[in-house]
């Protein structure tokens, strides 16, 4: 379906949780967060209903978030079941990689094609404080169980952080020469609810680093996938780094998205706080046909870019990048 800015939206991400076992400081707060009650969350029988009605409509990739997917319960069956709906040609998971050891060969054997996992630092400590009670070893199993499934091309998430030193990005560099994933550096966007917060290296100076420490020019290179990264490589590399630049150079007019949160609003752009209901309908009884035009009303919502490029300083966001799914 074409949006009002002559963009075609083919995209979906399906938050499935607003709850995660880590609490990475950008995403949300150590405590006092309040979760969404049973009631508030879509069904997974509810949200495949969706999916399957928005597909008539033109999605053909789903991406599934969070919070953290992968603590809720029956994650892997509901997988299964969007991949039976035939219409998906692209499914795909965001997760923090630490449940990935128990999961990763039950995802592949129910359709799931691949995964992105956020590591934004190598080093244990820092890695623990970061995501206040998350273990650095738990996340690069899940990297190796993920790969080892088949879960790829695979792509790890790395926001900028004041915790990036030159030895997470020796073993990026590592990576990418020994494995065919890829690497993307984020800026981070100001939804985490956290507003004190070290501002880690700007991407000019992190590819500067790669290179410096990469022996070679980065080269332009592509990788598979729907979302924002651009994409680079080092001579005779393997894998690539990406890019993510949401503030420095937004990519907004080339926007193929919409993302349903697990409380049922369909979000038209991540960085804007308009949302449309599609719970209190679906729950009323909405045929398929309603259900649609809310989709195509959400597609005419977007925007053709989002404020933090035509303000300065930042709005307020009334949610938390983990109440909305990245
Ligand atoms: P693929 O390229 O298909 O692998 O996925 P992706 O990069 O779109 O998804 P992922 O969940 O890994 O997100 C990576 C980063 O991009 C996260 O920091 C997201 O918040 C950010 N991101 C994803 N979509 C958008 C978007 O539409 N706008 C903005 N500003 N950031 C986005
Ligand atoms: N800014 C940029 N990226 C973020 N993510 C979570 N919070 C932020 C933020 N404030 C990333 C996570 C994950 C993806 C869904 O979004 O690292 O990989
Ligand atoms: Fe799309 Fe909004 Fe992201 Fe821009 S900020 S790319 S319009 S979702």
């Amino acid at each position: 379906m074409r949006d009002g800015h002559d963009r075609t939206i083919h995209y979906l991400r399906v938050s499935v949780t607003d709850r995660c076992n880590f609490r990475c400081a950008y995403c949300m707060p150590p405590r006092g967060v309040k979760w969404l009650t049973h009631d508030e969350i879509l069904t997974y029988e509810e949200l495949l209903r969706l999916i399957a009605v928005f597909s008539r409509e033109g999605i053909r990739n789903v991406r599934l978030t969070g919070g953290e997917p992968l603590v809720r319960k029956g994650f892997v069956d509901f997988v299964a079941a969007v991949k039976r709906l035939g219409t998906i040609e692209d499914l795909s998971l965001t997760t923090n990689g630490s449940l990935l050891p128990k999961f990763a060969p039950a995802l592949k054997a129910a359709g799931l094609d691949r995964v992105n996992i956020s590591l934004d630092t190598v080093d244990a400590a820092k890695f623990a404080k970061m995501t206040y009670c998350g273990r650095l070893e738990d996340t690069l199993r899940g990297v190796k169980s993920a790969l080892a499934a088949g879960l790829t091309p695979l792509k790890l998430n790395v926001v900028l952080t004041a915790a990036l030193t030159a030895a997470d990005l020796a073993f990026f560099i590592d990576q990418v020469y020994c494995y065919p994933i890829a690497v993307r550096f984020i800026e981070r966007m100001p939804l985490g609810g956290s507003a004190s917060f070290e501002a880690g290296p700007d991407i000019a100076a992190v590819k500067r680093l790669l290179e410096a420490a990469g022996h070679g020019r980065l080269e332009p290179a592509t990788a598979k996938g729907n979302g924002p990264a651009r994409y680079w490589r080092l001579p005779k590399s393997q894998g690539t780094f990406g890019f993510i630049t949401p503030i420095s150079e937004h990519f907004c007019n080339a926007c193929n998205r919409l993302r349903l949160t697990a409380d049922g609003r369909l979000r038209p752009c991540l960085l804007s706080d308009l949302e449309i209901d599609v719970r209190t309908p679906l729950r009323a009884g909405a045929s398929d046909d309603e259900l649609a035009a809310l989709f195509a009303a959400a597609v005419r919502a977007k925007p053709d870019g989002h404020s933090l490029c035509r303000t300065s300083g930042y709005p307020g966001f009334g949610r938390r990048m983990s109440q909305i799914g990245g």
